[in-house]
């Protein structure tokens, strides 16, 4: 059942629907100022480039009863069985609540100036609102002083899918624009508390997986399938938390803090590098991010959007767009499979998916299609889209088999062919000027990989979830080089 859903699915759903718009083409801006590309030596990241690395508060915490914290859509999701492929909870999970330091120093091992993990919002409000529970934040004040005294800078994502079960339970979750109020309400709470010490916040983790799997296919949590209007009009609440947070932590934080998205932007990439299908890269990314990303950066739906969705289209007002239209600073990019190969066409909107072929590789998750070219084009083709200043990859990855030895060691050279290439075409990208500023590596360590459960490693650590232990496994040192060479292998 879970490979039926899969991600690859899930793109050539997405695909279809898109070679199904019929009207004329959105301008996108024809004129770009021209970035100043800097000088690299080949393979080399500009000084000041961020280095970083990233978890979940689910995915790695365990703890899920522990200190006044609420129960969430996932851990009601996860004991029903069926949900997950190995019928594991996180309930346990890596116990980062309690071995947070440890983890820390793992962070410290690899060399990385950076962190970024996400806040449990029912830690924080277990009932998504009201009384807020300040034992919940109290963790995160620990975990941020500790990555503070080992040099480490944290940056924090305010929701990574672990939405208050009561949420769901009292306004159907993010079906109401009442958790969108709810967000900016957590956000305020946090921003003010930890602003003094964490500079960069994150908002929402990758809506369009979120959404779309949990509230669309009933992959995820909380395991709906809304019909096409009212999956609209949640993913059009959660551009409006987004908006609502942005202001919050404006309002809240302290001043300097800086804010914007996480998303796993549908990643276009032009079958054949020509002028023509750049230009139809362009249209492509611009559309087939309507939902969220496009609105939350440009303000509007486009038209194509709306004319395709027709009647059900999301209903809203013009002050919800100018709210969810508030300025971020900057966009974070989550990078893994290349979507969309898309060619140009006269056929408005200017732009074909072409089919994937059976035989087109992928890593260790059926749904990683290796390409590496993706961190290349996504975020040129972002930049150029949206006229973005300031862009993090946010996370970029793969899981692997790792098979520990019998010298006891993890050789996870597939890792390392993915990240290699990947980076590769990442460097090539910031050579030719686009703006990218820093990277996290997801993951880490091993975790609890959402329906997969613990079957699927995205670890730099290997995890034996039954001992808890950590181990390095081989990519530990190619990311270490990496990091203190600034540069990659060419
Ligand atoms: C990203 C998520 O989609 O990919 C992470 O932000 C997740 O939380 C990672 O762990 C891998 O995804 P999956 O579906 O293979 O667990």
């Amino acid at each position: 059942m879970l490979e039926k859903f899969s991600r690859r699915t899930f793109a050539k759903l997405a695909g279809l629907a898109s070679l199904g718009l019929g009207t004329t083409a959105a301008k996108v801006e024809e004129a770009h100022a021209q970035a100043v590309a800097p000088k690299l030596a080949p393979g080399s990241f500009p000084s000041g480039f961020i280095w970083g690395t990233a978890t979940s508060a689910y995915q790695v915490e365990g703890a899920v009863k522990e200190d006044g914290r609420g129960p969430s859509i996932w851990d009601t999701f996860s004991h029903q069985p069926g949900h997950i492929a190995d019928g594991t909870s996180a309930d346990r999970a890596n116990d980062h609540y309690h071995l947070y330091k440890e983890d820390v120093g793992l962070i410290k091992d690899l060399g990385v100036k950076a962190y970024r993990f996400s806040i449990a919002w029912p830690r924080v409000f277990p009932e998504g609102t009201g009384t807020p529970n300040p034992r919940g934040l109290d963790f995160y004040n620990r975990l941020i002083d500790e990555l503070l005294a080992n040099g480490i800078e944290p940056y924090a994502t305010l929701y990574h899918w672990d939405l208050p079960q009561a949420l769901q339970d009292r306004v159907g979750g993010w079906q109401s624009s009442e958790t969108s109020k709810a967000f900016a309400d957590y956000s305020a709470y946090v921003a003010e508390r930890i602003t003094d010490r964490v500079k960069t916040l994150f908002t929402l983790n990758e809506v369009g997986r979120f959404l779309n799997f949990g509230y669309g296919w009933a992959i995820d949590a909380p395991g709906l399938k809304l019909p096409p209007k009212q999956l609209n009009q949640a993913r059009h609440n959660v551009a409006l938390a987004h908006g609502l947070s942005v202001q919050a932590i404006r309002a809240h934080g302290r001043a300097g803090t800086r804010v914007g998205p996480a998303e796993n932007i549908a990643a276009c990439v032009p079958a054949i590098d020509t002028p023509e299908n750049v230009r139809a890269a362009e249209i492509a990314t611009r559309e087939l991010n309507a939902g969220f990303l496009d609105v939350i950066l440009e303000g509007k739906y486009t038209e194509h959007f709306l004319e395709y969705a027709g009647a059900n289209a999301p209903t809203f007002t013009a002050d919800e767009l100018k709210i969810i239209g508030e300025r971020n600073d900057f966009v974070g990019l989550n990078i893994y499979a290349p979507q969309f190969y898309v060619e140009a066409t006269d056929k408005v909107p200017g732009f074909s998916v072409l089919p994937f072929p059976n035989s087109f590789p992928h890593m260790n998750s059926e749904w990683l299609r290796i390409g590496p070219e993706t961190a290349y084009w996504v975020p040129r083709l972002a930049a150029k889209v949206w006229n973005i200043d300031t862009i993090y990859i946010t996370e970029n990855g793969t899981s692997s088999v790792d098979q520990v030895t019998p010298d006891g060691k993890i050789y996870d050279l597939d890792r390392i062919m993915f990240l290699r290439n990947y980076l590769t075409q990442l460097q090539r990208c910031i050579a030719e000027g686009v703006p990218v500023r820093g990277y996290f590596l997801w993951s880490l360590m091993d975790n609890f990989e959402w329906i997969f459960g613990f079957e699927k490693r995205f670890g730099l650590y290997h995890v034996d979830f039954d001992t808890l232990v950590r181990k390095p496994k081989l990519s530990v040192d190619f990311y270490r080089n990496v990091v203190a060479r600034n540069a990659v292998d060419v």
